[in-house]
């Protein structure tokens, strides 16, 4: 065979495959876990921070939190492989495993306001699961969210958009607050300067976007943060292409906040990579991911 038609068929050979597993990839669905631990607040200016990037921990590996949560993010039902009934599988063995003190979704439940009905769907689903076990279900509005019409109340999860609730740890007597910021969409954006919650308990921040946390004052800056929006950069392109030349508007990526846990000026952050695809039904080096979250106060 000659040389060049062996190289093309190579070549073809190879695109075949990367398609292939740019369509199988969304069916994975990563649970992995985390330990936030709580560390002083440096104040400092988040664009110049020093970001140190933090492990994942063992599933199963013993420990003792001050509460401990379940997220996941991004559904974006259009293109969402991993059902409802599996995250609730993850849920239930994630509650059988240490207990949940609640289960918390990140926003965007859909790409396209038109499918709300089916991300609606989605998360009732999800939330009949919470209720059969007691936990309780919160969640915050994604950029794609915005032009929903009471989100949360169709979706059956208690949101947590510019509302505060007082969370007690599972083992003493110390508090924080659990809170959220609404996401105004891309194309109107408003940052958020203050938080609703006040400052004498440490704060669990739910924000969609994490852009956010460089927006907010300093001293309003949450111990923890839990977030999605980049969905792990979806297709892992060389060179961060996707953030350095498609989403040349979001910030922390170009600081590779992109995925995963983070100490930044003392807030402990986690990015996740989301359960469902917006846009294209593709993902590549970014599978779909949802997380138990144990946080020390
Ligand atoms: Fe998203």
């Amino acid at each position: 065979m000659d040389v060049f038609l062996t190289v093309l068929l190579i070549l073809a050979a190879l695109i075949l495959l990367y398609v292939l597993w740019c369509l199988a990839e969304p069916f994975f669905l990563v649970n992995d876990k985390i330990s936030m631990t709580r560390s002083e607040l440096s104040g400092g200016d988040i664009s110049k921070a020093t970001v140190t990037k933090l492990p994942f921990i063992p599933q199963g590996s013993e420990s003792a939190p001050d509460l401990r949560f379940f997220f996941f993010s991004d559904i974006h039902t259009e293109w969402c492989p991993v059902t409802a009934k599996r995250l609730n599988k993850a849920i239930r063995k994630a509650h059988e495993a240490g207990g949940l003190d609640a289960v918390i979704f990140g926003g965007d439940i859909i790409t396209y306001p038109e499918n709300a009905a089916k991300g609606y769907k989605y998360l009732n689903e999800v939330s009949a699961c919470c209720k059969e076990l007691g936990i309780p279900f919160y969640g915050n509005s994604g950029n794609h969210d915005c032009k929903l019409e009471n989100a949360p109340g169709k979706s059956g999860f208690i949101t947590l958009d510019s509302k505060a609730f007082i969370l007690t740890s599972r083992k003493s007597d110390a508090k924080a607050y659990l809170t959220g910021v609404p996401d105004s969409g891309k194309l109107q954006r408003v940052w958020q300067e203050k938080l609703v919650c006040g400052s004498e308990y440490p704060v669990i921040l739910a924000a969609h976007d994490p852009d956010a946390l460089l927006h907010l004052a300093p001293d309003a800056r949450p111990s923890f943060m839990l977030s999605g929006h980049f969905h792990g950069g979806q297709m892992k392109l060389p060179f961060r292409f996707e953030f350095n030349v498609l989403r040349t508007t979001d910030k922390f990526p170009k600081m590779g906040v992109i995925q995963g846990h983070f100490n930044i000026n003392g807030t402990e952050v986690f990015v996740s990579r989301g359960v469902g695809c917006g846009i294209l039904p593709f993902r590549i080096f970014s599978a779909p991911e949802a997380t138990v979250v144990e946080i020390n106060l």
